[in-house]
């Protein structure tokens, strides 16, 4: 502690090599300058005076260092030297050294360095700071390099003009609570929220944009209020945009954007009038989320967020007390002891149902069952200590204690709590719906050994390996009505633990290939006499276990034999894993770009066809629809019946979260995405049409949408040279092959301009993209489509 604390170390030579000053003369802050709380000068300002560097008050009569705008009725901070530190006395003082450094020297005389700035031969000198109009405090060395400047360590808020960069976080601090929250710009390019300490597991992201591009992606306020991650040359995704009604161009507006003390990231507009900062407004122009309940971490352990705004407040599930009724926030306990599947008294307990409440985090078990089966199966199993059941995809989630993230919410959800049974005991809670009936069945499973019980999990097990051998033709028979409770588990996906992926895929040893959401492995289950794809999700992050959960069990229950088909999947941590069936014959890209052979005219009416019913599927028959997002010849697979198979759909979805728009990165740049990707306008299924249309055109004539290597420059976008043919009634240039029939060429062709057209009401739905095809229904004449190619 007596040791000189380094409070930010920055490499300089990194980061503003590049950095010319734009040094005003009339706010240099030359050296030997000094601040002191009690002396003439506690802070140095802005030319307009909006912004002060110095010392502010903090905590009860200490002060710390920081940068705040002056508004009303109290100064808004936006920077803090060291935040951690304690508060300095008021004998403190801040001096700019005649030898160039920021010292910071305390009232017991330990002196502080608060910037300190390295190049590669050790600390470079300050030559003058000065603060800027825009709220940056800048260091210079003597010729004029910005060497430091607080634009580049943000503590809570960045302003118009600064930037978050790759690997920066903002961390939000408040005196009131102990919770903390941070707002990263990842190095994989989202920008995640999650509260302070959590690992960077998707289960703590509370608020997250996805944009897959990497480490040259930041958040950015310019100082006219767009928010926005940007890479160094186009916009990918906008979260906020200054066009908001009633701004007054004669006001000052300066734009601040802060990972608030709720944990939510908002954007502020304050508007100074009149001679600077004597009168001033603030208004909230966007936040990432309105309801706290939704912010992970807001409600300590073993307690549900309950109320929205700033009504939210936190209550203990049944059977549970607060840690402390003076701090709600600090979660609450229940002394159940902690694990009762060993031997000792049997406890007798009764299930408390609170519709409504759900949690975020992993279940232990997840089983397709009816909700009275599913408390019934908590009760019966000695982990269970709280269930949820959804009604939506009749899933019944297990869970051990803690239980972390709860909240209450209008949802088709409810929660079950094992509570110990008391003769005219009441809980201490508000109105839990004790379940009767379950009484005499508890008695009854209690009654049974420990040895049936375990029987019954073996049986369980057993079921579960034998239903995952024979889903795929069983999967119709299975529905909550005719479900036979504990036996048939209607597991319809397995779910494998890690090492058992590991060992069938023989340490992750034989790459099929790299996706867009991470490594695809192939490997062999041979319990089940089954090769197997394994694809290892890393590149994105999603809403949690439970949304993961409920995504997984959407994609597995989608049957289609045009459609690759779920198996399983593992979630340990961080770790997440799909398995795929094994589709043996290879993409369509490689069928026609590279096989020697092309196929025959008649197999790609088909494949076409085939394609199109498995979109029609995922768009419209499933039971939870599913934009593909990424369709492209890469994920047709063909089976050993050539038949073709879709694969990689339902994963956009686990990657774009529902509440924000968003432009995933990689896939907005390929020549199947439709325009609207990069105009970051809402995406459709109809986003899907455009890429069939695109598919369609290079099934029709086994090329890529874009040559290089053809005969004239007409023919190097496809579509353009398609459309030209049309016009031009010129269609059989389109095809090498001699027995095409060209009413089913016309047909395909007409289809394929109708589905590429720019505007997406244009593009016909698959069910009439599938009856066009067919020829059940006449096609009028496409116009040209959009060149959307440049
Ligand atoms: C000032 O800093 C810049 C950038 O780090 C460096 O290139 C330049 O040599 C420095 N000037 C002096 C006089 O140290
Ligand atoms: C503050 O300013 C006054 C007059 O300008 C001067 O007399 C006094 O010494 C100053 N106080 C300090 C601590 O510098
Ligand atoms: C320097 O600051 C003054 C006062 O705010 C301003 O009038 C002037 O335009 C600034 N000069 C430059 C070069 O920024
Ligand atoms: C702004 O307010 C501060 C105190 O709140 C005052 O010292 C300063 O003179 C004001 N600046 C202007 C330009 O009015
Ligand atoms: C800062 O400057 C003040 C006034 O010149 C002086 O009394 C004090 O000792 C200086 N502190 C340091 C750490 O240099
Ligand atoms: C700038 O500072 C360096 C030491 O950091 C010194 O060697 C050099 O002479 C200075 N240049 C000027 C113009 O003051
Ligand atoms: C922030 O990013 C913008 C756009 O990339 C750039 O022009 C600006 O200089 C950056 N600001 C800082 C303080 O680095
Ligand atoms: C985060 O972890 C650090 C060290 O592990 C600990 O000192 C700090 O109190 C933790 N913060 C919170 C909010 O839990
Ligand atoms: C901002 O929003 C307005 C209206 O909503 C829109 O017209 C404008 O194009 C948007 N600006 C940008 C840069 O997206
Ligand atoms: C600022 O707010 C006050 C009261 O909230 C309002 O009367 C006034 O019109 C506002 N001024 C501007 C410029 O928006
Ligand atoms: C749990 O704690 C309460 C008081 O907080 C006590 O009355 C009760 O006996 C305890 N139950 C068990 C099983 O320890
Ligand atoms: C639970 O949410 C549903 C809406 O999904 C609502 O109809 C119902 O009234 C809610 N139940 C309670 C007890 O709040």
């Amino acid at each position: 502690m007596g040791s000189i604390s380094v409070l930010f170390l920055v490499f300089m030579f990194l980061l503003a090599v590049d950095v010319k000053a734009q040094q005003n003369h009339s706010n240099v802050i030359p050296l030997g300058s000094w601040l002191s709380p009690i002396a003439n000068r506690t802070s140095w300002l802005s030319p307009s005076g909006l912004f002060a560097f110095g010392f502010y008050p903090q905590g009860r009569k200490g002060f710390a260092i920081g940068i705040w705008m002056h508004t009303q009725p109290k100064n808004t901070i936006v920077w803090t030297a060291n935040p951690d530190d304690p508060p300095v006395s008021s004998k403190a003082t801040l001096n700019l050294t005649s030898d160039g450094m920021l010292l910071l020297r305390t009232e017991q005389g330990e002196e502080n360095f608060i910037v300190t700035f390295l190049d590669e031969e050790g600390p470079e000198p300050a030559d003058s700071a000065s603060m800027h109009d825009s709220g940056n405090f800048v260091l210079y060395n003597n010729s004029s390099y910005v060497i430091w400047q607080s634009f580049d360590n943000p503590t809570d808020t960045i302003l118009g003009g600064q930037n978050l960069s790759s690997g920066d976080e903002l961390v939000s601090r408040s005196d009131h609570s102990s919770r903390r929250y941070c707002l990263k710009m990842r190095t994989n390019g989202n920008l995640v929220s999650s509260p302070v300490n959590s690992t960077d597991g998707s289960e703590n992201a509370y608020w997250y944009v996805a944009t897959f591009y990497g480490s040259g992606v930041k958040l950015s306020l310019n100082p006219r209020g767009f928010l926005r991650l940007t890479t160094y040359s186009s916009s990918l995704v906008i979260l906020a945009n200054n066009s908001y009604p009633g701004k007054k161009e004669t006001s000052t507006i300066i734009y601040r954007a802060i990972l608030d003390s709720d944990g939510i990231f908002k954007l502020y507009s304050h508007h100074f009038w009149g001679n600077s900062n004597t009168s001033s407004n603030v208004s909230l122009e966007w936040s990432s989320l309105h309801d706290q309940g939704e912010v992970r971490g807001f409600c300590g352990l073993n307690s549900y967020c309950t109320g929205t705004g700033s009504k939210a407040e936190c209550r203990c599930y049944p059977g549970f007390h607060f840690m402390s009724p003076k701090n709600k926030l600090l979660g609450c306990y229940n002394n159940f002891s902690e694990d009762s599947c060993s031997k000792g008294p049997r406890i007798h307990y009764n299930i408390a149902a609170s519709p409504n409440i759900s949690w975020g985090d992993f279940p232990y078990s997840v089983q397709l069952i009816n909700q009275e089966n599913c408390y019934k199966s908590c009760l019966g199993d000695c982990y269970c200590r709280a269930a949820f059941y959804i009604y939506e995809d009749g899933t019944c989630n297990k869970f051990k204690l803690p239980l972390r993230y709860g909240r209450s919410q209008n949802s088709s959800v409810i929660a079950f709590f094992k509570v110990i049974q008391r003769n005219g005991g009441s809980l201490d809670d508000h109105n839990p719906v004790f379940l009767k009936d379950s009484k005499k069945k508890i008695i009854l499973i209690l009654s049974l050994t420990l040895g049936s019980i375990a029987f019954l999990c073996s049986v369980i097990a057993i079921s579960c390996f034998f239903i995952y051998r024979h889903q795929v033709h069983r999967y119709r028979e299975l529905s909550p009505e005719n479900v036979n409770v504990e036996f048939a588990e209607n597991f319809t996906l397995h779910s494998f633990s890690y090492n058992e992926l590991e060992n069938a895929t023989d340490g992750f040893k034989e790459v099929l290939g790299e996706g867009s959401f991470g490594s695809v492995y192939k490997g062999y289950v041979s319990e089940a006499n089954k090769t197997i794809v394994v694809k290892r999700l890393e590149k994105f992050v999603e809403e949690g276990e439970r949304g993961f959960q409920a995504e997984m069990t959407a994609i597995g229950r989608t049957h289609h034999r045009n459609l690759v088909q779920l198996l399983g999947f593992c979630i340990e941590g961080s770790r997440k894993l799909l398995v795929y069936e094994y589709i043996s014959n290879g993409s369509l890209a490689d069928l026609l770009f590279k096989a020697k052979k092309r196929p025959l005219w008649k197999e790609r009416v088909r494949i076409t066809l085939e394609v199109a019913r498995g979109i029609f599927y995922l768009h419209q028959e499933c039971e939870v629809h599913i934009i593909h997002c990424n369709l492209k010849p890469q994920n047709i697979l063909m089976d050993d019946t050539w038949t073709a198979k879709i694969s990689d759909f339902g994963l956009a979805r686990l990657s774009v979260p529902n509440q924000t728009r968003i432009s995933m990165g990689l896939e907005g740049t390929s020549e199947y995405s439709a325009p609207e990707w990069q105009k970051n306008s809402p995406i459709s299924v109809k986003a899907d049409i455009y890429s069939f249309g695109v598919l369609l055109l290079e099934i029709v004539c086994c090329r890529g949408s874009i040559e290089v290597n053809v005969l004239t420059t007409d023919e190097i976008l496809l579509s353009n040279w398609v459309y030209n043919c049309f016009v031009a009634g010129q269609l059989d240039k389109l095809v090498e092959d001699e027995n095409v029939d060209m009413k089913t060429l016309e047909r395909m062709v007409k289809v394929g301009l109708w589905c590429i057209q720019e505007d997406p009401a244009l593009r016909p739905p698959m069910k009439n993209v599938i009856l066009m095809l067919e020829g059940t229904v006449d096609i009028a004449v496409p116009p040209s489509p959009a060149i959307s190619h440049s």
